[in-house]
């Protein structure tokens, strides 16, 4: 790829989606966009930069750059300590003792819906110790609609799955009927409480009205420079109800803000009530 080219695709993928995008980046950059010159039988990057960056081209070609740039790695129960942090203190605190019957939650960077899923498990298995009747709704976003037609379906390979425990697994998944397809499925009743919708954390607004007593924001600042970090948070900290809390990837931290965010684990944070 010659320098024009990356630097096309860096103040694109920059300024749009947040994303660092280094010299050093160049060559996982030119594998990701071989899918896509291969795709389309264009002979170089050069001539696939200008069809991406052409009217017809950015119509028709943007998302499926998006869908390859961007790092989808996630997992069941990834991270696992901030999901025992729900079931200790979280849940309590929300439900117990500020009685909330009705918790909004918002997996931000949801990838292929895991997260999302993981949350619903717990939730429900919290609700079920207690014997509360408990309502909720989790709305996973990201910026790939690839990931989200996945995360949609909410179907796993058992590889994918391996990570639900047994228990769980019997209580909120179903097999496929076919036992050639080594595939699960989400049942319907998690798959009803959990919504998924498109949203660029670097647009100047969300279109969300709600405010959510759980916010998890994790594994996507780490693509983020410290400036753009710093605007998504201030715009995350405005959906989240007093006395929420947001949770954010292990590597990853809230920065130097001025805030009312008060650290209460790691990488897990209170806003004052
Ligand atoms: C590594 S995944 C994290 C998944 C999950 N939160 C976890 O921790 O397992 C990062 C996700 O952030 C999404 N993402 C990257 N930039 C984004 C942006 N500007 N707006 C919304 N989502 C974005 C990617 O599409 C990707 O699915």
């Amino acid at each position: 790829m010659t320098e024009a080219s990356f630097n096309r695709f860096r103040t694109f993928i920059e300024g749009n989606l947040g994303i660092k995008m280094p010299p050093s980046k160049m060559i996982m950059l030119e594998t990701r966009l071989g899918k896509r010159l291969r795709a389309l039988r264009l002979d170089d990057y050069e001539q696939y930069c200008d069809y991406v960056f052409s009217d017809e081209g950015f119509a028709q070609e943007i998302q499926q750059l998006i869908d390859v740039v961007t790092t989808n790695e996630t997992d069941f129960f990834r991270e696992s300590h901030h999901f025992d942090l729900m079931t200790s203190r979280v849940l309590p605190s929300l439900v117990q003792e500020n009685g909330i019957k009705n918790l909004n939650v918002w997996s931000v960077a949801a990838s292929t819906g895991q997260e999302s899923y993981t949350l619903a498990m717990v939730i429900e298995e919290f609700a079920r110790a207690k014997a509360i009747p408990l309502e909720y709704k989790i709305l996973g976003t990201d910026i790939s609609e690839k990931v989200l037609k996945i995360a949609t379906t909410g179907i796993y390979t058992l590889h994918q799955a391996s990570k639900i425990p047994d228990s769980l697994k019997r209580r909120y998944c179903m097999k496929s009927k076919n036992p050639e397809q080594k595939t699960l499925r989400m049942t319907p009743e998690i798959r009803q409480k959990v919504l998924f919708r498109q949203l660029n954390l670097m647009d100047d607004s969300y279109p969300i009205r709600k405010q959510y007593h759980i916010v998890f924001c994790r594994n996507v600042f780490i693509y983020f420079d410290r400036p753009t970090q710093k605007q998504v948070l201030q715009r995350i900290y405005s959906h989240i109800a007093p006395g929420g809390y947001l949770f954010m990837g292990h590597s990853e931290n809230i920065g130097s803000v001025d805030l009312a965010l008060r650290s209460i684990s790691t990488a897990a944070y209170r806003k004052e009530e």
